[in-house]
């Protein structure tokens, strides 16, 4: 048993989240205390993304400060853990000999019996200097180097089965404490149903990264719900990076490559319908979401991301539009809207086809008069090599046309190991690439809003989630001495997706003394909430001061008025 205080960080996506958590829980039965505080820990976590060189980048900037710190007490135990950490390699260690731990996001179950040898490992080194022959000279610091890498190796090899192991060992050690507050957080859940992918876009490292596609069994699957739902989960998000293939073939045999062994002369190709040939021993994902939502009442809000907007059966939209409890909502990135990028990318569908999905997903879903529509969000990449002046305009017309409520923007970033960088040259200009990026999301902005509007007048169901980020500056501010003025850039970033209170822009952050009478004067009459609706809308309401935290909750609000992304409500 150790109680080392640990600090983690994570960089990316949900998937990131969830592993950061069931780490953590791993750790915490293991004795190991959390800090939020990274000055105060004795063993320092970060959980990294590579997806983009930007949050790479961030990861290297916290190492080097950590190098510092390791100067003064060798002791300090960094791990690198996820994408960066399976992308870079050992190669990570060299640049950065700081760090003393190194595991990929698809063997993270062993996190715990790594670090437990590096704490031990830097405990002796400190105490004992001479001994570490790895990083002679001024430069030395500490390092234990454990490493658990997958290595691209288990796409080819036979080690499948070793890999859904270890997938089911992390993902089965999930502690699940009943709640002990009203907090949204406890309220609300990821659980994963597949993990790796197999699609290979030719940007992209994940398939690299994370693996070949593996998917769990379902009766473990509604076994973690179950569990969360008993501790007080009332909103689940079902995680995978093409989370719509899901299909579990009972007793079948399994490739390598993580697919499931075709039946002679029998083989699914996707289209709108069940696969004819999925027969009792298969369970495909119209079949897990329907029974997820049949077996588990306690769960108000199933939703899932990311879906890949090929391969995406009728099944599916029926089966959300006949269970209440699924959320309306789908993450449907289409990176590009030139069919000539799209092939580039090897994204493996036409503009048409994607519209043609968007459609036949709105006839199913789309019902606002029932005051249920579907809420659509996307992904796209612009400045992909070669991507002309007429490309980027086919994006913008796509984007207009499938009226997305919100979209994530992203400039193209050349990742080591992809095909993209070996056969593509980077050749959109970084200037033009920040052009079209903010071009494709003032337009984003205003399709965002039109479609925010169409709430206005009805009365949604809100998840609410907490205070509201313009509540929370506002008791932050309260706690602040009087004197003190400072200056704090809000405004929404395109990659930014939190609750956001849409008075973008900068804000005298600091209390100065006429703030300080208008918060206290507001905070005597309302606080500020914000949620989500079904469709992943975000609403923003007022509550009196005096009626309690609803944070974790369904309140009704009617929609009053729209602020960029925002609704702005009354709880009814
Ligand atoms: N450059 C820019 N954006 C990328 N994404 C993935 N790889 C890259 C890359 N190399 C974006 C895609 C994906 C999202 C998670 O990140 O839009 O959907
Ligand atoms: Fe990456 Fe494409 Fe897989 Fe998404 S579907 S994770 S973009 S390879």
């Amino acid at each position: 048993m150790t109680s080392k205080r640990v600090y983690i960080e994570t960089f990316g996506c949900q998937m990131n989240e969830l592993d950061s958590e069931l780490v953590s829980g791993q750790l915490r039965a293991l004795g190991y205390r959390f800090t939020p505080d990274p000055a105060s820990a004795e063993v320092v976590l970060y959980n990294t993304c590579s997806v983009r060189e930007l949050a790479e980048q961030k990861v290297w900037s916290r190492l080097g400060e950590m190098t510092l710190r390791k100067k003064k007490d060798p002791s300090l135990v960094v791990g690198v853990l996820g994408c960066l950490a399976e992308r870079d390699g050992e190669a990570l260690i060299r640049r950065m000999p700081v760090v003393d731990v190194l595991v990929g996001p698809a063997e993270l179950d062993k996190l715990p019996s790594l670090l437990d040898n590096a704490v031990r490992t830097n405990k002796s080194l400190a105490a004992n200097p001479a001994i570490d022959a790895n990083t002679p000279g001024e430069n030395r610091v500490v390092s234990a180097r454990q490493i658990a890498l997958q290595g691209s190796s288990s796409r080819r090899s036979g080690t499948l089965a070793a890999a859904e192991d270890s997938l089911e060992m992390l993902d089965l050690s999930r502690s699940v404490s009943p709640i002990d507050s009203g907090a949204s957080n406890s309220r609300s859940a990821y659980v994963r149903i597949t993990r790796g992918c197999n699609k290979f876009c030719t940007y992209c490292v994940v398939p690299f990264t994370r693996g070949a596609e593996i998917h769990r069994p379902p009766e473990h699957i509604l076994d973690e719900c179950k569990r969360l739902a008993d501790a007080g989960v009332i909103e689940i998000t079902l995680l995978g990076q093409t989370v719509n293939h899901y299909r579990f073939e009972h007793g079948a045999a399994v490739t390598v490559n993580g697919m499931v062994q075709p039946q002679k002369g029998r083989s699914f190709t996707g289209g709108h319908r069940r696969d004819p040939f999925a027969g009792d021993s298969t369970t495909t994902f119209a079949d897990l979401l329907a029974e997820i939502h049949e077996k588990i009442p306690a769960i108000k809000r199933l939703r899932f991301v990311t879906s890949y907007p090929r391969d995406f059966g009728d099944d599916v939209l029926e089966v959300m539009r006949d269970h209440p409890r699924i959320c309306r909502y789908l993450h449907a990135p289409a990176q590009s809207g030139s069919d000539r990028i799209l092939k580039l990318m090897n994204r493996g569908y036409t503009v048409s086809e994607y519209l043609e999905f968007v459609d036949r997903a709105r006839s199913f879903l789309h019902e606002p008069e029932k005051g249920r529509p579907l809420g659509l969000s996307g992904d796209f990449i612009v400045g992909f090599p070669t991507e002309t002046q007429d490309d980027f305009f086919a994006t913008m017309r796509l984007l207009e046309r499938a009226r997305y409520k919100n979209s994530f923007i992203f400039k193209y970033s050349p990742r080591p190991g992809t095909v993209a960088i070996d056969k593509l040259t980077d050749d959109v200009a970084e200037s033009e690439k920040r052009r079209r990026n903010s071009e494709l999301l003032a337009l984003q902005n205003r399709v965002g809003e039109e479609v925010a509007r169409e709430s206005v007048g009805q009365v949604l169901e809100v998840f609410v989630e907490g205070p509201s980020q313009r509540e929370e500056k506002r008791r932050r501010r309260a706690e602040m001495p009087r004197n003190l003025v400072s200056l704090t850039v809000g405004g929404r970033g395109n990659e930014d997706s939190s609750l956001c209170d849409s008075s973008n822009g900068i804000t005298p952050g600091g209390p100065g003394e006429d703030e300080h009478k208008r918060d206290e004067a507001a905070a005597k009459v309302a606080a500020q909430y914000g949620g989500r609706t079904d469709t992943d809308l975000i609403v923003l309401f007022d509550l009196p001061a005096q009626s309690g935290d609803p944070s974790g909750h369904f309140l009704n609000v009617r929609i009053d008025s729209v602020r960029g992304l925002s609704l702005f409500g009354t709880v009814v």
